[in-house]
This record gives structure tokens, sequence and C-alpha cells, in this order.
């Protein structure tokens, strides 16, 4: 579904990745790990067209998407949920939820989407008139990747959703990630720590000063193996 083919991005000078390929298969869910500021978020942000690559390419169902605008890219199913969560603070759960469909592919499914997060996060059902910036940690997490899977989201590329959780609910955050992973969502995941990711992904990459320096076969996972795997 996903192929990221020699990629180099930089910020101004600094080089962050150096031809950068990784894949990921339909329905699979794969790990990215590595330090901070090894280029983790920059990865995705390239995936999903936030930040310009100035060579190599990135290819979605086959389709060059290099040059595609964020906008285009989510009309195509990528979606980023970021590690900031980017909510709007003095809006409701609902609205940000709502504000999640606002594609004419997404606005069509919106009431079963509606249903399908908040299966997964009863908190926000509870919660839905709430403004978002009274909510804990862990239920603004949750509305990060509830408003992701409302844009219809076919590939979720999920950056470090345990950021700042109390180890048990980075456990039942992870959950939902395979949770949504098994309903057939693709997801490509960022976490400092393999340790964090064992039960959601099936293959993991690891980042290392902007270069993948190992790809791992997860065991126990659901999910495609890795066909040629090295240590991580
Ligand atoms: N907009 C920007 N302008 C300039 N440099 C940037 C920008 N964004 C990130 N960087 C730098 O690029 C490098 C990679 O950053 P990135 O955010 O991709 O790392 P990361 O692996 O996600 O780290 P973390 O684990 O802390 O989230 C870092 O050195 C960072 O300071
Ligand atoms: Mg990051």
């Amino acid at each position: 579904m996903l192929e990221v083919d020699g990629i180099d991005v930089y910020y101004d000078d600094f080089h962050v990745l150096h031809s950068v390929s990784l894949t990921v298969g339909h329905g699979e869910a794969v790990g990215l790990i590595g330090a901070n500021g090894h280029g983790k978020s920059t990865l995705l942000k390239a995936v999903c067209g936030l930040v310009p690559v100035r060579s190599g390419t990135i290819r979605f169902d086959g389709e060059v998407v290099n040059r595609l605008g964020t906008p285009a890219r989510v009309r195509r199913g990528i979606v980023y949920v970021a590690e900031e969560r980017h909510l709007f603070p003095d809006m409701s759960v609902l609205e940000n939820l709502l504000l999640g469909a606002y594609l004419p592919r997404a606005r069509k499914e919106k009431v079963s989407n509606l249903e399908l997060v908040f299966d997964l996060y009863p908190k926000l059902r509870d919660r839905r008139n709430q403004m978002a910036r009274t909510l804990s940690g862990g239920e603004a997490q949750m509305l990060a990747l509830g408003r992701g899977l409302m844009s219809a989201a076919r590939l979720l590329a999920v950056d470090e959703p345990s950021f700042g959780l109390a180890p048990n609910l980075v456990h039942d955050m992870l959950g939902t990630v395979r949770r949504v992973n098994e309903m057939g969502i693709t997801i490509l995941l960022v976490e400092q720590h393999l340790a964090q990711l064992g039960q959601v992904i099936s293959r993991v990459y690891r980042l290392e000063e902007g270069e993948i320096v190992g790809e791992t076969a997860m065991d126990g996972a659901r999910g495609r193996k890795a066909s040629a795997a090295s240590p991580v």
C-alpha cells in the first residue's frame, strides 16, 4: 500500500532523512522506533505531505504522491495523527470529531464512523459535549485518534500515541490502535521503544540519525511477516 523509496528530507540545509526506504502492506501494522530527534516524525510528515521530499519516491496504491499536498493525500486515505494532537481546545469533543469528516468521502460515512469511534472509545461518547481543552491526556489522545478515523483513513500514521500517558494507559491506548488495525485500517506507528509495540505490529523499522538501520518481524502480532529481516 505504501512504498517509501530512498527519500531525502531537509529542513533548509539540515539533512534529516537519508535515503529512507520502507514499505507497509495493505492491512498491515508497522512500527517505527528511534530516539528523540532522529527523524521519526519527519518521516511520517513526509508520507502525509507536511514536509517536502527533496529526492526519492513515495507511492500509495502504486501512485506517486510526492508532489501531492496534504488534502489530496487525505482524500486518498492517508491520515496523520500528530504527536501534539492538534485539537481545537474551545470546541466540544463532538465538534472536533465532526471536523475530521470534512472531505466528501468521509462526510458520506460520517454517521457510521462516529458510531465506530464511540464504540472504540465509549468515554468520548460520554464526554461528547465537553470542551476538548478539559480532557485528560488519555482522553485527548483518544480524541486525536478518533478524529483521524472520522477522516475515513485507510493508512493511519500515528505519532507516539503513548506520549505523556501513564504506563497503564499506554497499554490501553496501544490496544485501541490494534483494534483499529483489526477493523482493516493500515497502521504506521511511531514509538520510542520496542517494548511498547509488541502487541500491535507485525514488523518494526529502526531509525537512527535519519537512516533505517534495521527491520525486524515481530512474533505474535497479526498481519504479514517481513521476508528478510535483520535485527533491529
Ligand atoms: N520544522 C523544523 N525545522 C528545522 N528543524 C526541524 C524541524 N522539525 C524537526 N527538526 C529537526 O529535525 C530532527 C528530527 O526531528 P523529528 O521531529 O523528526 O524527530 P523525532 O524522531 O520525531 O523525535 P521525537 O522522538 O523527539 O519526537 C531534529 O533534530 C529536529 O530538531
Ligand atoms: Mg517525533
